[in-house]
């Protein structure tokens, strides 16, 4: 049986026969440099992976909406009404979708009926590869398909990350749902977080591979430390405009920052700011080396990433540290960095073809020696970006 045949069969099991259904996917994605960025109107450069999430779903006659995920089955089926879509700590996942249905309301988008929609995630929870974003942006397509909805891409996209930031309340920037909105095979997409200009670029590498590495370490107060690095970066950004004539940390050259931060007071905000210039200029090098077909330098440049993630910007902590000094001390590794917010989460590693097992056996290995428990590895494959599938 086909992941589509099954899904379908459950379904009907879980709802009903009724009237057909349809199916969705959006991929979870990995960031492959310019990391924290995004919010400091910079540059980032991710992909999408072909791993993600999928909605089998149908309108009802009615206003109500019933929502199942196969990854949270205790809770069952979760029910509200399209006239009022409220934050509702009981409906846990189910927020996530709410909130997108909440936000293209607001936007005028009309939903006429109620819906029965199953999901099925398949990438690793609390993984830092963007689980949440997924959920918007299927949601997002299956509203669009499902009401026939005339709303682009880069609208939904915008219209996630609005749910994500003020029904969800994280204060994420946009680049989870860029990539998972616009990704496409075999590319990755440098996006300026600022203009929302952006281009794909070839990511078929000839000789390696891409080896995502779970911590497996949950992301606890993830949300919180996050939202804490925004404002040390916004009280960095407003010292600095005292002289400069800037609205963006992003805006900086390295040059530009060192003549210009003894302005900012406090020695950890300056740190912060640092990060953010210094690591946006590093996405821009990276991608140029990427497409002159300098695979080394790309690496020796998410070697710097990850060394001011945990340096200057302190968001790494002893496992995700632990798996990129690992990856570093295999031959055969290319690059190796935390992806994503941090505090936990996934490391990105390239790593030379002949070596992966190599690669997998050594650092799984040594991880679980120093840790305690083990890390997972996934081989990345790159995939498109959400969509409905036939
Ligand atoms: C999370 C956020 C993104 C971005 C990254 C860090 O994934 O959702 O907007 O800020 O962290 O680069």
């Amino acid at each position: 049986m086909t992941l589509f045949e099954e899904l379908t069969k459950d379904f009907i099991e879980i709802f009903d026969k009724g009237k057909e259904t349809r199916i969705f996917f959006a991929p979870g994605r990995i960031n492959l440099i310019g990391e924290h960025t995004d919010y400091n109107g910079g540059y980032v450069f991710p992909c999408a992976l072909s791993f993600g999430t999928y909605a089998v779903a149908r309108k009802r006659e009615d206003k109500k909406v019933k929502v199942y995920s196969k990854n949270f089955k205790d809770l069952g089926i979760l029910t509200f009404t399209l006239e009022e879509l409220k934050y509702e700590k009981g409906h846990d996942w189910a927020n996530y979708p709410k909130g997108v249905m909440k936000v293209f309301k607001d936007h005028g988008y009309l939903l006429e009926n109620g819906l029965e929609v199953l999901f099925f995630g398949n990438i690793p929870n609390g993984a830092g590869l963007s689980s949440s974003a997924s959920i918007e942006l299927v949601t997002s397509v299956l509203l669009k398909g499902l009401f026939n909805l005339d709303v682009d891409m880069i609208s939904m996209v915008k219209m996630c990350q609005k749910a994500e930031n003020q029904f969800i309340g994280v204060n994420c920037g946009i680049m989870d749902q860029f990539a998972i909105g616009m990704g496409k095979k075999e590319k990755a997409i440098l996006l300026d977080c600022t203009t929302l200009a952006y281009k794909y670029s070839d990511l078929v590498l000839k000789d390696a591979s891409i080896i995502i590495a779970n911590t497996n370490k949950r992301r606890g107060l993830a949300d919180s430390k996050y939202n804490e690095r925004r404002k040390e970066c916004d009280r960095a950004l407003f010292q600095l405009q005292k002289e400069l004539e800037i609205n963006a940390l992003g805006e900086l050259t390295e040059e530009e920052f060192e003549k210009n931060k003894h302005l900012i007071t406090n020695e950890i905000d300056r740190r912060r700011a640092k990060h953010a210039v210094y690591e946006n200029r590093r996405t821009l090098k990276a991608v140029d080396a990427l497409e002159r077909g300098d695979i080394k330098e790309f690496g020796k440049l998410m070697k710097a990433s990850h060394k001011s993630l945990k340096e200057d910007y302190e968001v790494t902590g002893k496992e995700l540290d632990t798996l990129v000094k690992l990856a570093w001390e295999q031959e055969g590794t290319i690059g190796s960095r935390m992806t994503g917010a941090g505090f936990g989460g996934c490391t990105v590693n390239i790593v030379n073809n002949q070596k992966v097992d190599e690669f997998i056996e050594n650092v799984g290995k040594k991880y679980k020696e120093i840790i305690g428990y083990g890390a997972s590895f996934y081989i990345a494959s790159i995939g498109d970006g959400a969509r409905e599938l036939k």
